[in-house]
This record gives structure tokens, sequence and C-alpha cells, in this order.
């Protein structure tokens, strides 16, 4: 690439150059003073590259004994070999160096806080973020999400999907987080919302006869943060007229197979497990289920009924309890502290316990087995356990009982954990769609509805009476896509019909005049044909964590947020002047001020 400073970047330079003079400029990456000759590694974005002063070049060598590490320089020089035993194959530049003839000192730098090769804390990184992201491999991060939106436009431009923007002041858009509101200055007393999602206008592009539309948005949900989320995160978003739920899964599936095989090399399978809910809570405890963990959740609970053990007995014979069994080969290694580890580990998901059953010598029957509950339990009931989950010799079985959502949540957990632990993962990519999701929840404490995905999501019933009836055993038609454990993508049919739209705001507890208030524009534009539709919005940065390997998705990102949203970098959010309070209207309540 042609540049006024630059004949090559520094990790272009090969052994094709030999002899030949290339201009480079670069950072200094380190410096060597070996008694006379100076080395310096210096580094741009496609590379390192060594340089060579030697002191018969005293114009420059007085200069180069000056500069230190992230001095920004601009260098002329001849490509040499190195001599033989000095050569680095490790460094894509290894074969070579070059012997500098013209050196320009572009800039100084203090000495960084941090060393490149140095595991710096990432309150720290984050404060000097534009030092941090001179590391490869977050270099090679941006990247690869740079391939990934470039992959996905191509995609997307090929199948007639049109990038649209929409608001990002705008009013609320449910999707269960809470809302970031920016004051309106020529509005006082009124606030904006800033989109959780453009859910609300991708729909109305689809009335407005779009058809196909697509946007690689940035979102904003106020929500307690973890490793696999940020405060504004960018989704690759879809919608699509005119289909149905296996033609937007479909074309989503070939989405991302046609993605990983251009950016990754990697084959997908031809066609995605589809996965009901409720099959992937019984067999997972989990709604997004990672496939690559070869253990399995077994119902037990009708085999505990009429045991005399209560912890399990209660549970068995409760409409909302569960009772299930996991089985983890070659478990019996576990020591009685591993034991007692995963025990306390289970109790934060609400568990009150973690049974379990040692299975050494299977032929010598109940004699054969170490457990703590043992005594509890029929020769029968044991029997059938062994049978159930096809336990081998050597294999510890686990058990969970409580409510069923305490068991999956716990058990669910642990066999990540586990899997983890015990370095189960098979290698590879496991994708798969979780469908047949219920319509609603209940909310325990409020025993209120509330839907699973969104509001806007249509339910698999078309009569309105039907929804009101039974709300409890409704499906959606929703459809989530997860890759290895990760919840990647979700998405859904919408609701087209303004009475459907209207019966689900009113089970959710959304009165008429609210639901006027709110979301006025959509129902009225429900009035104005709407075609039936639906999309799916892709969570980008949890995609490219996947794909990097990162265990955090602020490695993936250029200028992220911390665990408790805020920015070590610019100090955001800051305070405002009290002439910007007063333009908006705004008096701060004394506690805040503090
Ligand atoms: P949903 O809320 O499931 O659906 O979001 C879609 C995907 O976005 C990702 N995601 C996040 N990533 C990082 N940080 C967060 N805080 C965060 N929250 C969500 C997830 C998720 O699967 N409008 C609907 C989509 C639709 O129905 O078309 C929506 O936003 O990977
Ligand atoms: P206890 O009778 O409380 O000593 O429990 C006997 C065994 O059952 C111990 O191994 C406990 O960890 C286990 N346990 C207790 N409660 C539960 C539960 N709700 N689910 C699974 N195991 C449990």
């Amino acid at each position: 690439m042609k540049n006024i400073m630059r004949s090559h970047y520094c990790g272009e330079v090969d052994s094709r150059l030999e002899d030949q003079e290339v201009s480079v400029t670069g950072w200094v990456h380190r410096r060597r003073d070996h008694g006379g000759v100076i080395f310096v590694d210096l580094r741009d974005r496609e590379g390192l590259l060594q340089v060579v002063f030697d002191p018969d070049n005293e114009a420059i060598f007085s200069e180069a004994e000056r500069i230190r590490g992230e001095f920004v320089l601009a260098i002329k020089g001849l490509v040499r070999s190195r001599p033989e035993g000095t050569k680095n194959p490790n460094m894509k530049t290894g074969e070579i160096e070059i012997l500098a003839t013209e050196l320009v000192t572009l800039n100084d730098s203090l000495t960084p806080p941090f060393h490149h090769d140095e595991k710096a804390n990432e309150e720290l990184r984050l404060q000097y973020r534009y030092l941090d992201l001179r590391r490869d491999n977050m270099l090679s991060n941006l990247r690869l999400r740079h391939a990934v939106t470039k992959e996905l436009r191509l995609f997307l431009d090929d199948h007639g999907f049109i990038d649209t923007e929409t608001p990002m002041l705008t009013r609320a858009t449910p999707e269960g987080a809470r809302d970031y509101i920016v004051p309106s200055r020529t509005n006082p007393g009124k606030f904006f919302a800033l989109p959780q999602s453009p859910q609300i206008f991708k729909q109305l592009l689809m009335i407005s006869g779009l058809d196909r539309y697509y946007q690689i948005v940035r979102c904003f949900r106020d929500e307690d943060l973890r490793a696999d989320r940020q405060p504004e995160f960018t989704q690759l978003d879809i919608e699509m007229s005119f289909v149905d739920e296996d033609a937007v899964m479909d074309m989503m599936e070939d989405l991302v197979r046609s993605l990983f095989k251009n950016v990754m090399k990697v084959s997908l399978p031809k066609k995605f497990i589809r996965m009901t809910y409720v099959d992937a809570m019984r067999r997972f405890g989990s709604d997004k289920p990672d496939l690559r963990i070869p253990l399995e959740l077994v119902d037990v609970s009708d085999l505990m009924a009429d045991v005399e053990f209560k912890v399990f007995a209660g549970p068995a014979k409760d409409e909302d309890g569960r009772v299930a069994a996991m089985c983890v080969p070659d478990g019996c290694k576990m020591s009685r502290k591993d034991i007692d580890d995963y025990t306390k580990y289970v109790s934060r998901y609400g568990a009150k316990g973690l049974a379990y059953i040692k299975v050494v010598d299977i032929a010598n029957k109940s004699e054969g087995l170490q457990s703590p509950i043992l005594k509890f339990l029929p020769d029968q009931v044991v029997e059938k356990i062994l049978e159930r989950t096809a336990a081998k010799d050597g294999d510890l079985i686990f058990f969970g009982a409580d409510k069923a959502n305490v068991v999956n949540d716990s058990l669910g957990a642990l066999r990540v954990r586990l899997g983890e632990d015990l370095e189960l993962i098979e290698a590879g990519w496991q994708p798969l769609w979780v469908i047949d999701f219920p319509m609603f929840n209940k909310d325990k404490t409020s025993q209120r509805w509330t839907s699973l995905h969104h509001p806007f999501t249509a339910p698999s019933i078309t009569a309105v009476d039907e929804l009101n009836s039974n709300p409890g055993t409704v499906l959606s038609k929703a459809y989530d896509m997860v890759l290895n454990g990760s919840e990647i993508g979700g998405g859904s049919i919408r609701i087209h019909n303004k009475e459907m739209q209207a019966a689900v705001f009113k089970l959710l507890d959304i009165s008429d005049e609210e639901a006027e208030e709110k979301f006025g524009f959509l129902l009225r534009a429900l009035d104005y044909g709407c075609p039936p539709h639906g999309g799916i919005a892709f969570g980008l940065d949890r995609m490219i964590m996947l794909m990097t390997g990162a265990e955090s998705i602020r490695d993936v990102i250029a200028f992220p947020k911390t665990q408790s949203a805020s920015c070590p970098l610019t100090n955001a959010p800051g305070e405002v002047s009290s002439e910007q309070l007063k333009e908006t209207g705004i008096r701060l309540r004394p506690k805040a001020i503090e």
C-alpha cells in the first residue's frame, strides 16, 4: 500500500526484498543495545521488523541511542538476510532485517503503564485503551469483527436485504431491560429513550413494503452486566415479509453457515438441530444448551413419589417439582471436597443439596455403590436409576430435587461447570435452534404474565379466545439460535393483526390507555395493511466473542464499558453543568449529588 512515508508495512518485508531499500514506519516494540549495535523491533499493524543501527552511521546512531519503547519512527533501510543462527522462525519477518540508513523520530512516548506482553488489570487496560489495542490479539479481534460485518453485508445484499437506519432518540422499546433515557431541551420534562432494539421500527418498515430489512445497529439496555453482556451492544437486526418460521430459520442458517465458511473456514452442519424448549430444559436444564458437553439430565421423578427420602418424595409429588439425575463418567474420582465444592456451587442457583451415588462396582449390587442416600432408596429404585442413566463402573450420579426451575438452573449450570472442570467439552461448533417456547411466563412475586420474548411475538394459535382461555399453555412462534451454549440470536414471527396485538397487551396487564400511549402508533399502523412478517436479531459481539475465543465480550469491542457500566477512558458517565440541567428542566435529588 502506497504511503508518503512508507513503502511497506513492517510485517510485509520479507526475503523477496533482499538488497532493496524500503521505508517503514511504526512504533518501537523493543530496543536492545548489543555493545555498539542497536537493534529495534519496529511494529505496525501488520507485524514486527528488526531494524539494525550500525555505529558507523554516526548521523543516525546518536538518535537511535535516544529512542525508547513506543517512540514513533520513520526509517529507510536496506533489507538483508540475518546472519545464520540469528534467524527467528517464529517471526513472520524472522529471515531478514533492515540496516537503517535514515531515521526520523516522528514522536516520543512516555513509558506506557503496561507492556504488550504483560497481563495488566482490566481497569488500567480500559483507561489506556488506545495502548491496549496495540496488542496483537486485540487488533486481530477488531480485524475479525471487520471481516464478519463485511461478510454479513455481502450475504444480505446478495439476498435482497436493504440496510436501513432507525432512530436512536426514540420511545421505549420493550425487550425486558431498563431504558437509557435522554432529556429533551426543546421539550422540558420530556425524555427520549435509547432503543433496546429497533424492533418496532423494523416492523413498521415491513408495513412500508421494504420486504427485507437489515441493520448493524447499536442497542442500549440498562441491565445487570455479565461476561457476555454490555449496556450498549451491536445487533445484526433482520426482518422479512411474507415468511413463516421455517423461511426465516432456513435463511439465517445459510447466513451463519456462509459466515463461518468464509471467515473461519469452518463447515457447520447442513441442517441445524431444532429442539423444543421443553426438551432443552428436560435434557440440559437450559434453553441454551451447550451440545459439546456429553452430559444429560434424566428424569427420575416417577421413581421417587413413594420413597422414604422426603427430599426426593416431596418434589416428585409436586406438579411444579422435579427430581433429576445426571451421570458423570469416571466421576468416582471426585473427592469428598470436590463434591462439597459442587454442592456449594449449585446452592448459588437455589439448590438445597446435591445428593450423589458413586458407582464403584455395578455387579456387586448395592454393596458396589457409595452414597449417603442409599439407605433411603429401595433396591429396585436404585436399579432403575442405574438403568436409566446407563451408569457404568467408575461413574458418579448427581441428583437434584426441588421446584423444576431450581433443578434445571442448578443441574444445568453444574453440567457446564463439570464440562469445563473435567475437560469433557468436545472441540468444534454445535449450533442449534431452540423452538416452541411458551408465549408467557408467570412472574412468581407479582403473579403477572410476562412475555418470554417480547410482546410483538406471535402465538402459534390464531384465535384470540384461545389465547385468553389458557395463556400458560400457549406456545409462541419464536426461535433462538444457540451456538456452543451461548444464545447468539433470537427472533420470531410477529403479530400482524391488531386484535391479537391488543389481546397480548391486555394479558401483559398493559391497560388500553397505556397501550395507546406507548404503542398507539404501532396499533394504528397494523390497521393499514400489515403483511405477515418475522425476523431475528443476532448479538454481533457475542458471535465474535465465540469466533475469537475471547473470554469477555469487552475484548471484542474497541471501547467497551466496565461491569458497572462506566468508561475508565473518558470517565463517562459524567456530571453535567447546572446550566444543562436547567435547560432540560431537571433538578437533582440531594442523594444523587452526594
Ligand atoms: P433479543 O433481546 O433476544 O431480541 O436480542 C437479540 C440478541 O442480542 C444479544 N444481546 C446482547 N448482547 C450483548 N449485550 C447485551 N446486553 C445483550 N442483550 C441481547 C443476544 C440476543 O440473542 N428485537 C428482538 C429480536 C427480534 O425479535 O427480531 C431482540 O432484541 O445474543
Ligand atoms: P441430608 O438428609 O440433608 O443430609 O441430605 C442427604 C443428601 O441429599 C446430601 O448429599 C444432600 O446434599 C442431598 N440433598 C439435600 N437436599 C437436596 C436437594 N434438594 N436436591 C438434591 N440433593 C439434596
